[in-house]
């Protein structure tokens, strides 16, 4: 079997093509990635002399380097796209461009060259928030910022090829996944890395939004059964029912690394900041999906692994974050600090 995984230098991408190779020996990997800030070659390092798993650089976008990554490809694994909803609020184009037209691109040389199987990774949020019960695969679709529209974008493209022209897509909506290797701009790892150095936690808001914090690996099991024995035409939720309020995982990192509570600070909230997403993933259990971690383990495990691998995320707090980090958050930070000396 080969796969292409497109956005295997990435978070969820890099721990995909180590589980499924673990699981496969027999399989190949095509990793194509552009390598935006997100992508990072450290996260599969050790694969790069492994005759299975071969890298190529390239955009989603362009219609000649997705003809060369395909040829002999039996499977796509689409899960390059920009994906912080923060950047996302600040500058749209980039995301309608690679999850939308990318999508796009890919959908239609994997059909040209009759790839058996085409799974586009979308995510939970294009359900739009809840506070009732979990969303199952039917309920609409009422995105509310411009990564999770763009990202309702490019799956409703791919499920249109089911539909007109009978190709054999699967979509999957994930959970927030944490683990290993996750960009630091993203919450968890941010917080575990600002506690690390003593600097402020900054929570959005009140804190009392939840996310369904899923571990990395559950995630990329759940995709391997998918490939196996999921239907074509068909979309599954992936949620691990680990709820909990962001206030509490601050509370959580901090108490891992012993740390002082009060590095917790109330900064002004995102934007349309969805309170809280859920997804019911009955579907995919049938197909016998269990997660293995709880939202504490996960938690804790992720904290862990940022505080023993200072070497993978200092040098990327002090390159591109940086700048990133001062736009997002010194003027929220400034804000607060002014609110607590009033
Ligand atoms: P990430 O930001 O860590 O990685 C994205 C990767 O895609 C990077 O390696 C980047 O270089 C690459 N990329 C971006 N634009 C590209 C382009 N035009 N062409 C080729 N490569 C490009 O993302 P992640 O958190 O690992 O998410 C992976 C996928 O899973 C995304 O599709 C995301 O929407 C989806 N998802 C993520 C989560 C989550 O909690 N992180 C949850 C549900 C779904
Ligand atoms: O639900 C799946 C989605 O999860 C994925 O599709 C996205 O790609 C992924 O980024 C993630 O989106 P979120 O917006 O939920 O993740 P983020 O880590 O940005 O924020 C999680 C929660 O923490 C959210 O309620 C906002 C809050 N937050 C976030 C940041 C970055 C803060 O309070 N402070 C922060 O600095």
């Amino acid at each position: 079997m080969r796969i292409l995984v497109t956005g295997g230098a990435g978070f969820i991408g890099s721990h995909f093509i180590r589980c499924y190779l673990a699981e496969h020996p027999d399989a190949e990997v095509v990793n194509l990635d552009k390598l935006t800030y997100a992508g990072n070659l450290e996260n599969l390092r050790d694969f790069e002399d492994d005759a299975r798993y071969h890298f190529m650089k390239g955009d989603i976008c362009d219609y000649g380097v997705v003809e060369e990554a395909i040829h002999g490809v039996d499977v796509v694994v689409n899960f390059a796209a920009e994906t912080h909803v923060d950047r996302s609020i600040g500058d749209p184009e980039g995301f309608l461009k690679t999850d939308v037209f990318g999508v796009h691109v890919l959908l239609e040389s994997a059909r040209a060259h009759d790839v058996r199987l085409f799974v586009q990774i979308s995510t939970d949020e294009v359900y739009g928030p809840t506070m009732d019960d979990p969303f199952a695969e039917d309920a609409p679709l009422t995105p509310r910022n411009p990564y999770s529209a763009s990202k309702a974008g490019g799956e409703m493209l791919a499920r249109s090829y089911f539909t007109t022209y009978g190709y054999p897509v699967i979509v999957t909506r994930a959970a927030n996944n944490i683990g290993p290797n996750q960009y630091p701009e993203k919450v968890v790892p941010l917080f575990a890395t600002n506690a690390i150095e003593d600097k402020p936690l900054p929570l959005y808001g009140s804190g009392d939004q939840e996310r369904d914090y899923m571990y990395v690996t559950d995630h990329c099991a759940a995709l391997d059964l998918i490939i196996e024995k999921g239907v074509p035409g068909e979309t599954y939720n992936i949620g691990a029912g680990n709820h909990m309020k962001n206030v509490e995982m601050a509370k959580l990192v901090l108490r891992e690394l012993g740390k002082s509570v009060d590095l917790i600070t109330h900064v002004r909230d995102r934007e349309g900041h969805d309170f809280r997403y859920a997804v019911d993933s009955t579907k995919l259990m049938e197909l016998g999906w269990e997660p293995e971690y709880d939202a504490e383990t996960a938690i804790r495990r992720t904290v862990r692994w940022y505080a023993e691998h200072p070497e993978w995320w200092k040098p990327l707090k002090s390159g591109e974050f940086r700048e990133y980090y001062e736009k997002q958050y010194s003027k929220r930070l400034e804000e607060a600090g002014d609110q607590q000396g009033s």
